[in-house]
């Protein structure tokens, strides 16, 4: 089967909105470029980290305060925020009983670099909700997916590491890898040559493939999404992720499944939703409210592995884990509020609903401008699929990520007053979000096409 074409943009259109709103937005951002101008000469690009200037074509707002789904930035201008911080403020900005759990703990201490008790009611609220029983908390998904490997790594004696191709994994030099015609090679700057020599990158949902690479009996991880989640949205055909556990252990891999994302798209996460299997579970972003968390669970026999090669000051050299701020008392009793006031059956219920609403109003307004695409949902999670068929794989997925499409479409979107962040990404309803906010991201989403496309709604 050839994939569908990419869809077929009038540029000129795209190109003429887009002026017209880039002389907008810059008109109502005056003090956030001030304020830019005035960081250049202390911070490279004006901003702390210069991600937060890739993420769009236009200058960043900078932020003046926030509350519950929407930010503020120091212009005045407000935003309902359809991505949250990439997911990691989920439970929305300054939710109740984090802010009292964290501020009781800042006066009590921040961090012991020692444990606090805190730390075994979120583990053992993740072992009942997600299935394995033991835990170790980073500060970052990037973080737990390193400690990952490198327990992969000892356990199986194997170098070799699969993910597939449309996948994050966060900021860790074997994964920050793409294939291409010379094969899987570094995806940035500055990464080693040789970084990405034990990665191999397969597509997903192809489970053929994935045989032929792990009969070589040297891969010692498959880490993946349950859903792929950096490239739009790709998710699984019927047992897929069954084929992908039992291939793993037919050959003596190992299995990680990152949802580092998924985990805020219905309760226990995917693995739990579709009861999944794994030998470790990586999850992060929002549990921490914005107070850097993240950890990953691993079955039994991996937990008595890492008892066995635990690293010692005072002993035998261990497994490479560990780091100063990790697991901070903070952090952890952010995470604990998380779980037991946010992260509640009755909630992601209600996202979930939410998530219906984004996905049914979308594809409503896509009817009514006789586009051939096709509204993404999974859970609290929408987007636009710019083609009939969704997608299988990262390069289908690909197709949907039409750079000065969604470039416009946030400008637009931006300059009334709707924050849809991250290009890879499509809107996700928080746990902060309601009815009426949801019907504010439709009317003006149809607004956008509409003027885009023509056809009177
Ligand atoms: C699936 C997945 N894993 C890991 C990460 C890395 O997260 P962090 O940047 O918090 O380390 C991301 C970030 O987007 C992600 O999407």
């Amino acid at each position: 089967m050839t994939a569908a074409p990419a869809f077929s943009f009038d540029r000129q259109r795209l190109a003429q909105l887009r002026a017209r709103e880039d002389a907008s937005f810059s008109a109502r951002t005056q003090a956030s470029q001030a304020l830019r101008e005035e960081a250049r000469a202390y911070m490279p690009q004006g901003v702390p980290m210069a991600w937060m200037v890739s993420l769009n074509r236009f200058s960043p707002p900078f932020i003046q305060h926030a509350e519950g789904c929407g930010f503020t930035d120091v212009d005045g201008n407000h935003y309902l925020d359809f991505n949250v911080a990439d997911l990691s403020m989920t439970m929305g900005y300054g939710p109740g009983p984090i802010v009292e759990a964290v501020s009781r703990q800042v006066r009590a201490g921040a961090q012991f670099l020692l444990p606090t008790a805190d730390a075994i009611a979120v583990a053992k609220l993740l072992a009942e909700r997600v299935g394995l029983p033991c835990w170790q908390f980073t500060l970052s998904a990037s973080g737990a997916n390193t400690e990952v490997i490198r327990i992969a790594r000892h356990l199986t004696g194997r170098e070799k590491i699969i993910v597939f191709d449309g996948h994050y994994h966060g900021h860790i030099d074997e994964t920050l890898a793409t294939l291409g015609e010379h094969g899987v090679t570094p995806e940035q700057l500055g990464l080693p040559k040789n970084s990405a020599a034990q990665t191999l990158i397969l597509p997903f949902n192809d489970l053929p493939a994935l045989e032929q690479a792990l009969a070589h009996n040297d891969v010692a991880l498959v880490l993946t999404e349950p859903a792929l989640t950096n490239c739009t949205l790709v998710q699984p055909q019927a047992e897929f992720l069954q084929g992908v556990r039992r291939l793993t252990q037919q050959y003596g891999t190992l299995l990680c499944l990152d949802e580092a994302h998924t985990f805020q798209f219905a309760y226990g996460g995917l693995t739990a939703a579709w009861q999944l299997e794994a030998d470790f579970v990586v999850l992060g972003k929002g549990l921490g409210s914005g107070i850097a968390f993240a950890l990953y669970g691993m079955s039994d026999a991996i937990a008595r592995h890492l008892e066995r090669f635990t690293d010692s000051d005072i002993g035998p050299v261990g497994l490479a884990t560990g780091g100063t701020l990790y697991a901070s008392a903070l952090a952890v009793t952010a995470a604990r509020a998380s779980l037991e006031q946010v992260l509640t059956q009755a909630n992601f219920q209600r996202i979930e609903q939410l998530g219906q609403r984004l996905a049914d109003g979308l594809q409503a307004i896509f009817n009514a401008q006789q586009l051939p695409w096709q509204a993404f949902q999974l859970g609290p999670r929408s987007g636009y699929c710019l083609s009939a068929a969704l997608p299988v794989n990262g390069a289908e997925a690909q197709r949907s990520m039409d750079v000065e499409f969604i470039d416009c479409r946030r400008l637009y979107m931006a300059n009334r007053g709707i924050w849809d962040g991250i290009l890879s990404a499509g809107p996700q309803v928080s746990f902060a979000h309601s009815e009426a906010d949801i019907d504010a991201y439709l009317g003006v989403a149809r607004g956008f096409l509409t003027e885009l496309f023509g056809l009177p709604v």
